[in-house]
Protein backbone atom coordinates (compact mmCIF):
# COMPACT_ATOMS: atom_id res chain seq x y z
CA UNK A 1 0.00 0.00 0.00
CA UNK A 2 1.29 3.28 -1.02
CA UNK A 3 1.39 6.39 1.18
CA UNK A 4 0.97 9.97 0.03
CA UNK A 5 4.24 10.49 -0.46
CA UNK A 6 5.94 7.06 -0.78
CA UNK A 7 4.75 5.01 -4.30
CA UNK A 8 6.45 2.02 -2.41
CA UNK A 9 4.86 -1.34 -1.58
CA UNK A 10 4.92 -2.96 2.13
CA UNK A 11 8.52 -5.03 2.53
CA UNK A 12 10.01 -2.75 -0.39
CA UNK A 13 12.64 -1.20 2.30
CA UNK A 14 14.75 -2.52 4.03
CA UNK A 15 14.77 -1.89 7.69
CA UNK A 16 17.98 0.23 8.22
CA UNK A 17 17.58 3.69 5.91
CA UNK A 18 20.21 5.96 4.72
CA UNK A 19 18.70 9.54 4.67
CA UNK A 20 20.51 12.21 2.07
CA UNK A 21 18.62 15.28 1.51
CA UNK A 22 19.51 15.25 -2.00
CA UNK A 23 17.45 12.70 -4.40
CA UNK A 24 20.49 12.48 -6.71
CA UNK A 25 22.50 11.85 -4.33
CA UNK A 26 20.11 8.96 -2.90
CA UNK A 27 20.94 7.69 -6.55
CA UNK A 28 24.68 8.05 -6.37
CA UNK A 29 24.87 6.12 -3.03
CA UNK A 30 22.52 3.02 -4.16
CA UNK A 31 24.61 2.78 -7.13
CA UNK A 32 28.07 3.12 -5.21
CA UNK A 33 26.52 0.84 -2.20
CA UNK A 34 24.53 -1.46 -3.68
CA UNK A 35 25.30 -4.02 -6.82
CA UNK A 36 21.72 -4.50 -6.65
CA UNK A 37 19.75 -1.64 -5.92
CA UNK A 38 16.22 -1.15 -7.51
CA UNK A 39 14.09 1.94 -7.07
CA UNK A 40 11.13 1.75 -4.69
CA UNK A 41 9.35 4.99 -4.22
CA UNK A 42 9.80 8.05 -6.88
CA UNK A 43 7.02 10.62 -5.81
CA UNK A 44 7.50 14.24 -6.68
CA UNK A 45 11.62 13.16 -7.42
CA UNK A 46 11.59 12.45 -3.76
CA UNK A 47 13.35 8.72 -4.79
CA UNK A 48 14.21 5.49 -2.42
CA UNK A 49 16.11 2.44 -3.60
CA UNK A 50 16.61 -1.06 -1.64
CA UNK A 51 19.17 -3.41 -2.47
CA UNK A 52 21.78 -5.38 -0.51
CA UNK A 53 25.10 -3.70 0.99
CA UNK A 54 27.73 -6.22 1.40
CA UNK A 55 25.36 -8.92 1.62
CA UNK A 56 22.81 -7.14 3.78
CA UNK A 57 19.74 -5.51 3.33
CA UNK A 58 19.93 -1.42 3.23
CA UNK A 59 17.83 1.29 1.73
CA UNK A 60 18.83 4.95 0.34
CA UNK A 61 16.04 7.43 0.30
CA UNK A 62 16.11 11.15 0.16
CA UNK A 63 14.38 13.44 2.76
CA UNK A 64 14.38 17.03 0.73
CA UNK A 65 15.55 19.84 2.93
CA UNK A 66 14.18 20.75 6.12
CA UNK A 67 12.60 19.85 8.84
CA UNK A 68 8.84 19.69 7.79
CA UNK A 69 10.10 17.78 4.63
CA UNK A 70 12.19 15.25 5.85
CA UNK A 71 9.22 14.20 9.01
CA UNK A 72 6.39 13.13 6.08
CA UNK A 73 9.43 10.66 4.78
CA UNK A 74 10.31 9.64 7.87
CA UNK A 75 6.57 9.39 9.15
CA UNK A 76 5.74 7.32 6.29
CA UNK A 77 9.09 4.94 6.54
CA UNK A 78 8.64 4.26 10.54
CA UNK A 79 4.87 3.91 10.47
CA UNK A 80 4.20 2.15 7.11
CA UNK A 81 7.07 0.53 5.87
CA UNK A 82 8.56 -1.54 8.51
CA UNK A 83 11.71 0.17 9.07
CA UNK A 84 13.42 0.61 12.26
CA UNK A 85 16.01 2.98 11.76
CA UNK A 86 17.53 6.04 9.69
CA UNK A 87 20.70 7.44 9.45
CA UNK A 88 20.51 10.90 7.68
CA UNK A 89 23.75 11.46 5.62
CA UNK A 90 23.96 14.93 4.83
CA UNK A 91 26.33 18.05 5.12
CA UNK A 92 26.80 20.81 8.08
CA UNK A 93 28.34 24.05 8.20
CA UNK A 94 30.48 24.53 11.25
CA UNK A 95 30.33 26.63 14.01
CA UNK A 96 32.79 25.91 17.03
CA UNK A 97 36.41 26.53 16.50
CA UNK A 98 37.51 22.84 17.09
CA UNK A 99 35.49 21.62 13.77
CA UNK A 100 37.48 22.29 10.25
CA UNK A 101 35.84 21.71 6.55
CA UNK A 102 35.88 17.97 5.85
CA UNK A 103 35.68 16.97 9.40
CA UNK A 104 32.41 14.88 10.33
CA UNK A 105 29.89 15.27 12.97
CA UNK A 106 27.95 11.90 14.28
CA UNK A 107 25.58 14.25 15.79
CA UNK A 108 23.95 12.91 19.28
CA UNK A 109 21.97 15.63 19.69
CA UNK A 110 20.05 18.31 18.24
CA UNK A 111 19.02 21.84 19.59
CA UNK A 112 16.52 23.46 17.14
CA UNK A 113 14.69 27.33 16.53
CA UNK A 114 11.89 25.06 14.73
CA UNK A 115 7.96 24.22 16.70
CA UNK A 116 7.78 21.01 15.06
CA UNK A 117 9.46 18.87 18.67
CA UNK A 118 8.02 21.95 20.54
CA UNK A 119 4.55 21.05 19.17
CA UNK A 120 4.86 17.60 20.46
CA UNK A 121 4.33 17.69 24.12
CA UNK A 122 2.39 20.94 25.21
CA UNK A 123 4.94 23.31 27.44
CA UNK A 124 7.87 20.80 27.13
CA UNK A 125 11.24 21.70 25.01
CA UNK A 126 11.92 18.42 23.73
CA UNK A 127 15.33 16.82 24.27
CA UNK A 128 16.34 15.57 20.72
CA UNK A 129 18.98 13.03 20.65
CA UNK A 130 20.37 10.31 18.83
CA UNK A 131 19.89 6.71 19.35
CA UNK A 132 23.39 6.03 21.44
CA UNK A 133 23.72 2.82 19.93
CA UNK A 134 23.42 4.17 16.05
CA UNK A 135 26.19 6.98 17.57
CA UNK A 136 28.49 4.17 19.22
CA UNK A 137 28.87 1.97 15.89
CA UNK A 138 29.43 5.14 14.03
CA UNK A 139 31.96 6.47 16.41
CA UNK A 140 33.44 2.77 16.72
CA UNK A 141 33.82 2.97 12.93
CA UNK A 142 35.92 6.10 13.32
CA UNK A 143 37.65 5.04 14.99
CA UNK A 144 40.86 3.53 12.79
CA UNK A 145 40.83 6.46 10.65
CA UNK A 146 40.79 8.80 13.39
CA UNK A 147 43.79 7.22 14.79
CA UNK A 148 45.47 7.36 11.42
CA UNK A 149 44.64 10.88 10.32
CA UNK A 150 44.08 12.80 13.59
CA UNK A 151 40.55 13.64 15.11
CA UNK A 152 38.47 14.67 12.49
CA UNK A 153 35.34 12.75 13.52
CA UNK A 154 33.53 14.79 16.56
CA UNK A 155 30.37 13.52 18.30
CA UNK A 156 28.15 16.29 20.35
CA UNK A 157 25.38 18.18 19.36
CA UNK A 158 24.46 20.29 16.34
CA UNK A 159 21.49 23.40 15.09
CA UNK A 160 18.95 22.58 13.35
CA UNK A 161 17.48 25.87 11.78
CA UNK A 162 14.47 26.50 9.58
CA UNK A 163 15.97 29.75 7.85
CA UNK A 164 19.01 28.58 5.62
CA UNK A 165 19.28 32.42 4.80
CA UNK A 166 18.87 34.35 7.97
CA UNK A 167 20.57 33.89 11.51
CA UNK A 168 19.33 36.15 14.38
CA UNK A 169 22.28 38.69 15.47
CA UNK A 170 24.80 36.80 17.95
CA UNK A 171 23.17 33.45 17.71
CA UNK A 172 26.01 31.78 15.64
CA UNK A 173 28.57 33.01 18.26
CA UNK A 174 26.60 31.78 21.08
CA UNK A 175 26.35 28.75 19.70
CA UNK A 176 29.75 27.98 19.06
CA UNK A 177 30.35 29.30 23.03
CA UNK A 178 28.03 26.19 24.00
CA UNK A 179 29.98 24.02 22.46
CA UNK A 180 27.48 23.43 19.11
CA UNK A 181 29.84 21.34 16.41
CA UNK A 182 27.86 22.50 13.38
CA UNK A 183 24.46 23.61 11.17
CA UNK A 184 21.70 21.95 9.39
CA UNK A 185 18.41 21.99 8.55
CA UNK A 186 16.84 18.17 9.66
CA UNK A 187 18.60 16.56 12.59
CA UNK A 188 16.03 17.64 15.46
CA UNK A 189 12.50 16.24 13.72
CA UNK A 190 14.13 12.54 12.98
CA UNK A 191 14.95 12.43 16.42
CA UNK A 192 11.48 13.46 17.09
CA UNK A 193 9.76 10.94 14.77
CA UNK A 194 11.94 8.59 15.35
CA UNK A 195 11.20 9.52 19.27
CA UNK A 196 7.41 8.97 18.44
CA UNK A 197 7.97 5.65 17.07
CA UNK A 198 9.87 3.83 19.55
CA UNK A 199 12.60 3.74 16.24
CA UNK A 200 16.41 4.12 15.45
CA UNK A 201 17.73 7.29 14.45
CA UNK A 202 21.24 9.32 13.88
CA UNK A 203 23.12 12.08 11.74
CA UNK A 204 26.18 11.74 10.51
CA UNK A 205 27.57 14.78 8.53
CA UNK A 206 30.50 16.44 6.67
CA UNK A 207 31.16 19.78 7.40
CA UNK A 208 30.99 21.39 4.05
CA UNK A 209 31.64 25.21 5.21
CA UNK A 210 32.36 27.30 8.73
CA UNK A 211 30.20 29.57 9.57
CA UNK A 212 33.32 31.64 11.74
CA UNK A 213 35.63 31.36 8.89
CA UNK A 214 35.02 30.85 4.85
CA UNK A 215 37.90 30.71 4.10
CA UNK A 216 38.23 26.70 3.72
CA UNK A 217 34.94 26.12 2.13
CA UNK A 218 34.59 23.17 -0.18
CA UNK A 219 33.98 23.26 -3.35
CA UNK A 220 31.13 20.63 -4.66
CA UNK A 221 33.38 18.67 -6.09
CA UNK A 222 35.02 18.53 -2.64
CA UNK A 223 31.98 18.44 -0.74
CA UNK A 224 31.26 14.75 -2.68
CA UNK A 225 34.63 12.91 -1.75
CA UNK A 226 34.73 14.14 2.15
CA UNK A 227 30.55 12.86 1.90
CA UNK A 228 32.78 9.09 1.08
CA UNK A 229 34.04 9.55 4.97
CA UNK A 230 30.65 9.92 6.50
CA UNK A 231 28.64 7.49 4.41
CA UNK A 232 31.16 4.92 5.62
CA UNK A 233 30.29 5.64 9.10
CA UNK A 234 26.59 5.72 8.53
CA UNK A 235 26.89 2.54 6.57
CA UNK A 236 28.71 0.88 10.05
CA UNK A 237 25.45 2.24 12.27
CA UNK A 238 23.06 1.34 9.51
CA UNK A 239 24.39 -2.46 9.64
CA UNK A 240 25.23 -2.27 13.47
N1 LIG B 1 23.16 26.06 7.36
C1 LIG B 1 22.29 25.08 7.23
N2 LIG B 1 22.57 23.93 6.65
C2 LIG B 1 23.82 23.76 6.18
C3 LIG B 1 24.77 24.76 6.27
C4 LIG B 1 24.43 25.97 6.90
O1 LIG B 1 25.22 26.90 7.00
N3 LIG B 1 25.90 24.30 5.69
C5 LIG B 1 25.65 23.06 5.25
N4 LIG B 1 24.39 22.72 5.54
Amino acid sequence: MATPHISAQPGDFAPAVLMPGDPRRAERIAGQLMPDARKVSDVRGIVGYTGTHEGRPLSVMASGMGQPSLSIYATELFSQFGVERIIRVGTAGGLSPKIKVGDVIVATGAHTDSSMNQLRIPGVNFCAVADFRLAAAAYEASLPEQARVGGTVHLGTVMSRDHFYFTPEGQTEALARHGVLGVEMEAAALYGVAAEYDKQALAVLTVSDHLLDHSGDMSAAERETRFTDSLRLAVAAAHS
